[in-house]
């Protein structure tokens, strides 16, 4: 692509921004007045998580927590309920880290540079890039998924995966040299508007003459089905009708939150099923007439729920964990 049809490209990706992007609260599109904490909160959330599945959580999150203190002086629990639902509980955890590190060592204030930021917990290539070019206005090259594809589509190249030098190689030739904030964030509209992973509406699109992609073979790919597990649920009640929860180890998926135990998620159906405790008659086990199903991002998880009814279930009350 010549440098014409390039300067074309971020013109009318310039223009889409003005006029067509989406009105994020985190976003403020006078950089003066940007909030670095707002920006790594809602950075830290979108990390493989939709805009729109962020929004409500982003809210709750900034009136329970408004500033960095006030995350750093906060109690794990609270942030993890503040958290419970958005799931990859993993960044909360490493988000207070950040908050406390923040609030000791940089007098509470969200370090500018990328390779400072990156240092931090949670924080890596991407929302380094992501902080100090949308918060601190710094011209990094900010490449997430929907970057990448949208490079790849513009050059038609239909690889797997790209290394990451070779990437922002074809970064480097299609973002400005300035305002590389903004045009990230275009293009992460962009990608909701027309670039979808999926269905790519190239008909409609407004800047399809600058874009070489051609074809959609590499849809097919995306579109097969995505890996199943398998596991039981044990669903114990008393004839006070308490029931068995258990926290989930912090290393496992989902760990830190709170569950109906389960047996470990196998992705064999039999294996899973020889899972199915066995009791005496008196308790006279029963099995849920449904599955249940849960959609992670990479996989879909089927569980049975077993019901057991327990004359009285004894709580035992952790109050720290592998206490
Ligand atoms: N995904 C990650 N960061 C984003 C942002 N600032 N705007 C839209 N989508 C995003």
């Amino acid at each position: 692509m010549n440098n014409i049809r390039i300067k074309t490209l971020q013109r009318k990706m310039k223009l889409y921004y003005k006029k067509s992007s989406r009105a994020l609260p985190w976003r403020i599109k006078n950089q003066k007045n940007q909030d670095p904490y707002k920006t790594l909160i809602s950075e830290i959330m979108l990390q493989q998580t939709r805009v729109n599945a962020v929004l409500d959580y982003y809210k709750n999150f900034l009136k329970k927590f408004p500033d960095l203190k006030s995350l750093a002086l906060a109690n794990e629990n609270d942030i993890l309920i503040a958290w419970s639902g958005l799931g990859y509980y993993r960044r909360a955890r490493n988000l207070h880290k950040t908050a406390k590190i923040i609030f000791k060592e940089y007098e509470s204030k969200i370090p500018s540079d990328k390779i400072v930021l990156k240092q931090l917990p949670g924080i890596g290539e991407y929302t380094s890039s992501a902080i100090a070019s949308f918060a601190f206005g710094k011209e990094e090259l900010v490449i997430d998924t929907n970057v990448e594809r949208f490079i790849k589509r513009i050059f038609d190249i239909n690889a797997n995966k790209l290394s990451p030098i070779r990437i922002k190689e074809l970064g480097e030739i299609i973002f400005p040299k300035k305002n590389r904030g903004d045009f990230a964030q275009a293009i992460m509209d962009f990608s909701n508007d027309y670039c979808t992973k999926l269905s790519p509406k190239c008909s409609s699109c407004i800047i399809s003459q600058y874009c070489e992609y051609k074809g959609f073979d590499d849809l097919k790919k995306i579109k097969q089905k995505k890996n199943k597990k398998y596991c039981i649920s044990y669903f114990i009640y008393d004839s006070k009708e308490l029931f068995l929860i258990r926290r989930k180890p912090v290393e496992e998926i989902l760990g830190g939150m709170y569950e109906v135990p389960s047996s470990i998620w196998k992705s064999n159906k039999k294996v899973a099923d020889m899972e199915v405790i066995k009791l005496d008659k008196n308790y006279n086990p029963m099995f849920l007439k449904n599955t249940i199903k849960h959609e992670f991002s990479h996989f879909t998880l089927f569980s049975k729920v077993m019901i057991i009814k327990k004359e009285k279930i004894m709580i035992k009350i952790v109050l720290k964990e592998n206490g």
